[in-house]
């Protein structure tokens, strides 16, 4: 029976010092957070864990938000030491953390990775200060370029957020930021096209994204810019150097274990041949292998490298061709949107432009 023994850890830290207009993510304003009380409640979920899924090796720990780097340092430290009580961690663990510069204090960068952070992910988003303000974010430009050099100099691996086809950008506007992202040699990027999420102050006040062919292209030329500079596109939105992949993130889109803690995280994994999908605080629900193979297609997909055939059938027990629609991916193929080898199914590079399109009609 498939038994997976890594597991990957998401921390879920909801809370932000301000809400920015264009995001929809579950968030608090941190304003009364008794930070202590949370902790505590985030090491008893794990320690729950802890005892239904004893025999696991933790591969990676992710602090996501919300801001993260809100957590006091010693209470990262707290719960990453829980962790290693609770599992043993592999010695080349990812441990990242998501870093709002609106929480810049002196010694942030040096005090988290002294809790043992070895990555951080830094929030920066755009690099004008119009945008910056037009984003909403709460920093200046100058915090954000701070940031980033500092983290640059503090950790080993690092990566940066930046939202792109803000309304009327100009690629050659968006070809500055980029160029100054690449002049810091971050390992890892992620680059979101904005999208307008319904409840959000954007969308109340109608704010149009750049229209979907300009956006298109400009993901186009960004992936070409990137390549050029030793940035491969690995997944829709993430971009990195060679080995630089997100251990923690490859995980959700390859099918592997990870538990979550914190008000809006989630969780998969496998217990005694049975899927689980988990919800905090502490409900798991079994998934059908069918429902746990649909996942594993809608994610793999998004990945470059899309799915890996053998692995398919060894976490789901189905073979690729039992899951989708063979016909219409006939189809999809001669049509250019998606390919195959002996060993993985992938989208293509046009085919990844319509992946929500292409996935609607192969899980049929
Ligand atoms: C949960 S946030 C974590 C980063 C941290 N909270 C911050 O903002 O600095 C994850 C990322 O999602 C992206 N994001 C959020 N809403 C988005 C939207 N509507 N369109 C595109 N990207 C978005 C942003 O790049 C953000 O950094
Ligand atoms: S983008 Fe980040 S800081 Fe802004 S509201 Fe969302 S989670 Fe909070």
């Amino acid at each position: 029976m498939y038994q997976p023994q890594e597991i990957a850890v998401y921390i879920h830290w909801p809370f932000c010092k301000s809400k920015c207009p264009y995001c929809d993510f579950y968030k608090e304003l941190a304003r009364n957070t008794d930070q202590n009380t949370l902790i505590d409640e985030y090491i008893n979920a794990l320690q729950r864990y802890r005892q239904i899924l004893p025999d696991r090796v933790v591969k990676s720990v992710f602090f996501g938000g919300g801001t993260p780097s809100l957590i006091k340092p010693e209470n990262v430290a707290k719960i990453i030491d829980k962790i290693a009580q609770f599992w043993p961690i592999k010695a080349n663990a990812e441990i990242s953390l998501e870093a709002n510069p609106n929480t810049h204090f002196q010694t942030i960068f040096t005090d988290l990775k002294n809790a043992g952070i070895n990555r951080l992910s830094l929030g920066v988003q755009a690099l004008n200060e119009a945008d910056l303000r037009f984003l909403g974010r709460t920093h200046t430009l100058k915090t954000a370029r701070h940031c980033l050099a500092e983290i640059a100099q503090v950790f080993d691996n690092h990566s940066a957020d930046l939202i792109y086809a803000r309304p009327q950008q100009k690629f050659a506007d968006w070809e500055k930021e980029l160029t100054e992202i690449c002049s810091y040699g971050l390992k890892h990027l992620s680059l979101y096209q904005l999208t307008i999420e319904k409840n959000t102050v954007f969308a109340q006040k109608g704010v149009q994204p750049l229209n979907e062919d300009d956006a298109a292209t400009m993901y186009d030329l960004t992936r070409d810019f990137l390549a050029a500079r030793n940035y491969a596109l690995y997944e829709v939105s993430n971009f990195a150097q060679a080995g630089f992949e997100s251990v923690h993130n490859l995980t959700y889109w390859q099918g592997g274990d990870y538990i979550g803690v914190g008000k809006s995280a989630h969780g998969r994994f496998v217990l005694n041949g049975t899927h689980y999908a988990a919800e905090y605080p502490f409900t798991h629900i079994p998934l059908t292998p069918q429902e746990r193979a649909e996942e594993l297609v809608f994610m793999g997909l998004r990945l470059t490298s899309g799915i890996d055939k053998a692995e398919f059938q060894k976490i789901c027990g189905f073979d690729l061709s039992e899951v989708i629609n063979t016909e219409k991916s006939k189809n999809l193929q001669n049509a250019g949107f998606l390919a195959e080898t002996p060993t993985h199914f992938f989208a293509t590079r046009s085919g990844l432009l319509l992946l929500n399109q292409i996935i609607e009609q192969l899980l049929i």
